[in-house]
């Protein structure tokens, strides 16, 4: 480990929505999926962390928009910093710090995109140059999601049964298909249980076995929609798919119910504004009670015009289709 000013780094991460959703780990500690996924990363939300491994600093300390992070944060990404720290044989503390570009609290997952800028961060300030494979690797035992936010644009996550065999990587070229994702923010609320906590509750639902059993074909299937732009075969199986988590969800035990009213009435909506006016938009919620609404770009002002009309009470962020993690210059922080 060097010990000069060089070691530190930038990087940023986009954001992403899952198309096919990861819920519930067949083994918690390494955060090995119980299904595969799918996800497009989102170009206009991500998290930019500079990391700075200094010997001479006790311990750990985090930054979030430039303000001393929680104590609960702080030890999750000190967690995570020492998988990095075994992996590259580094015994120095880091600095860290990172922001986000949207709204903090405006329940929207940050988690995917701030594990996988701080994965590449505090490899890349240790000098390590590791391949897209194992960073995706790194980053999913920060959280799961993050192993998507490494690779570009349209993901897959491969459940894989070890923690060198679960990783993600590009399905399609960003150029593939232009799709938007219109987030109606229907509450700011921030959720109560955390997808941490979530995950460990799914195999407690009667439904999780049959959600599991069928993602492997609803994959595949959405992989050949994907491939074909079809967008009518496309939204039902991402309707299904987040139809299926929440119904998990909404029987574990204890349960978890994410949607707000508002969310449903959006749901309902985007259904009849599809197959009734033949607006191409479907809809798909993670952990929480905004609805992304995914249309092409080219159909982005009608929904976000159809949305206002709906309700007032409706935030609205848009996003286009993101690129994987890069480094940044780095900044002194
Ligand atoms: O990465 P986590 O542990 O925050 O889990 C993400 C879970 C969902 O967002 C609900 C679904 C998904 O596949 O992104």
């Amino acid at each position: 480990m060097p010990t000069d000013s060089n070691n530190i780094a930038s990087a940023r991460a986009h954001s992403n929505i899952a198309f096919i959703k990861y819920w519930g780990n067949r083994n918690h500690r390494l955060r090995l999926p119980a299904n595969a996924s799918l996800s497009m990363n989102l170009s206009e939300l991500h998290t930019t962390t500079t990391v700075e491994w200094l010997p001479t600093l006790d311990a750990d300390t985090l930054a979030i928009n430039g303000a001393a992070a929680s104590q609960a944060a702080l030890d999750r990404v000190s967690a995570h910093l020492d998988v990095i720290r075994r992996r590259l044989g580094i015994r120095a503390s880091a600095r860290v710090s990172s922001t986000n570009n949207f709204p903090m609290g405006a329940g929207i997952a940050s988690s995917a995109s701030a594990f996988a800028a701080l994965t590449l961060a505090a490899v890349a300030a240790g000098r390590a140059n590791l391949r897209e494979r194992e960073l995706s690797t790194l980053a999913r035992m920060g959280s799961g999601s993050a192993a998507r936010s490494i690779p570009p644009a349209f993901v897959e996550w491969h459940a894989g049964d070890t923690h060198e065999s679960s990783y993600a990587e590009a399905f399609v070229h960003r150029d593939h298909w232009a799709l938007a994702d219109v987030v109606a923010v229907v509450s700011r609320r921030h959720k109560q249980t955390g997808s941490t906590a979530g995950h460990r509750e799914a195999d407690s639902s009667v439904l999780q076995s049959a959600r599991v059993a069928g993602a492997d074909q609803r994959l595949a299937d959405i992989k050949a929609a994907i491939k074909s732009r079809d967008f009518g075969a496309f939204a039902e199986i991402v309707e299904e798919d987040s139809n299926l988590m929440h119904a998990v969800m909404m029987t574990s035990k204890p349960p978890l119910f994410y949607w707000d009213p508002l969310s449903l009435r959006v749901m309902q909506a985007v259904r009849d504004w599809r197959l009734g006016d033949g607006l191409r938009v479907c809809y798909t919620l993670d952990a929480g009670p905004n609805v992304h609404c995914i249309c092409e770009a080219a159909d982005a002002a009608a929904v976000v015009a159809k949305l206002r009309e709906l309700s007032p009470d409706i935030e609205i962020l848009q996003s286009g289709v993101g690129r994987g993690a890069c480094l940044m210059p780095a900044k002194a922080v």
